[in-house]
């Protein structure tokens, strides 16, 4: 039997690629604010507010029932969240907690995708001293507004819906459409011809392609609920990742400089190191996501 699967931020960068790779038991319907971009699949459902209990159920009433949901929609503006706090928890927190409260009155699965951001990026060390990547059970400390939210979303997802939430944390996320890091550095690098990147920061890149069937599969799976870490394998600096990018565009000759990100301030605070361990994810999928590097070299050959 066809499983009908809502997918929120539909029009967004992950929700799109969610659309685009539906399993063929399922059926998607995408919700976003806005229509979607060109070359984009079609959002069914477009202007809900999903903070808003009543605007839910109108949509859960018209396109519903659903078997499940993948909640890709978010606040996302890191540094812009410094200062709309208020505006971030509501997207980010209340719209979690009402699409939970939905998933629960109708007894199904719902994927709350989270963020690395909710670490402060201190690390945690192993046995022998050496940094390890973020298991799913170590303690968040966000060290800004977005993050802080993004945890809000966490648990309120998980307070309301017990039993069905699956919160599935990534990071570093860049896929076909949408603004992102490897498409930011390929067009600053025929632009200005000389880049500085910050290496001091780390993480492990994931793409939105190799993201978006982990997703399928744990709202598909009869997983346990509770947090799972979904990120492309490795861990690099945005400096590494730039050098990687420009490798695959052509444009290794472009000088790329290291610096610190002390040099370049923002308003938001980013964890120096969020690698996150996604080995429970990959016990639940019989298999990992692709090392950050092949899936780099993946998306630049399918011409993204
Ligand atoms: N991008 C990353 O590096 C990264 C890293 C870790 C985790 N994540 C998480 O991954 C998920 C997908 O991120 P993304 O990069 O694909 O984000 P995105 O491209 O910004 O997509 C999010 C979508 O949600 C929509 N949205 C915003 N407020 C909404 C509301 N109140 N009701 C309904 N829809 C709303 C946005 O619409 P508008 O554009 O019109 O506002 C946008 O289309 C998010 O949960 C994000 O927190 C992202």
């Amino acid at each position: 039997m066809t499983r009908r699967i809502l997918v929120t931020g539909a029009a967004g960068m992950l929700g799109s690629e969610l659309l685009l790779r539906v399993p063929s038991d399922c059926a998607a319907i995408g919700t976003d604010l806005r229509a979607a971009g060109a070359g984009a699949p079609a959002v069914a459902a477009v202007g809900i507010d999903l903070a808003d209990d009543a605007a839910v159920a109108k949509l859960w009433r018209e396109h519903g029932p659903f078997d499940g949901v993948i909640h890709g929609a978010a606040y996302t503006a890191v540094d812009q969240a410094e200062t709309e706090e208020a505006l971030a928890l509501r997207v980010n927190a209340t719209a979690c907690a009402v699409l939970a409260r939905a998933c629960a009155r109708a007894g199904v699965p719902l994927v709350a995708v989270s963020t690395d951001f909710v670490f402060d990026g201190e690390g945690v060390r192993d046995a022998s001293g050496a940094v390890r990547p973020y298991r799913e059970d170590d303690p968040p400390r966000p060290l800004a507004a977005y993050g802080r939210t993004k945890l809000a979303g966490e648990l309120l997802a998980l307070a309301e819906h017990p039993r069905g939430t699956r919160i599935a944390r990534t990071q570093w996320l860049y896929g076909p459409r949408g603004k992102h890091f490897p498409g930011t550095i390929v067009r600053a690098a025929k632009e200005k011809g000389a880049l500085r990147v910050v290496d001091d920061q780390r993480g492990a890149p994931t793409t939105t392609l190799e993201l978006a069937p982990a997703l399928w599969d744990l709202v598909r799976a009869d997983a346990p609920s509770g947090i799972y870490h979904a990120a492309c394998e490795g861990v690099c600096s945005w400096y590494d990742l730039a050098k990687a990018s420009l490798e695959e565009a052509g444009l290794a000759h472009v000088p790329c400089d290291p610096c610190k990100t002390a040099e370049f301030p923002r308003p938001a605070k980013r964890p120096a190191y969020s690698a996150l361990d996604a080995g429970k994810l990959a016990a639940l999928r019989g298999r990992r996501l692709k090392s950050w590097r092949e899936a780099l070299r993946d998306f630049f050959a399918a011409g993204a």
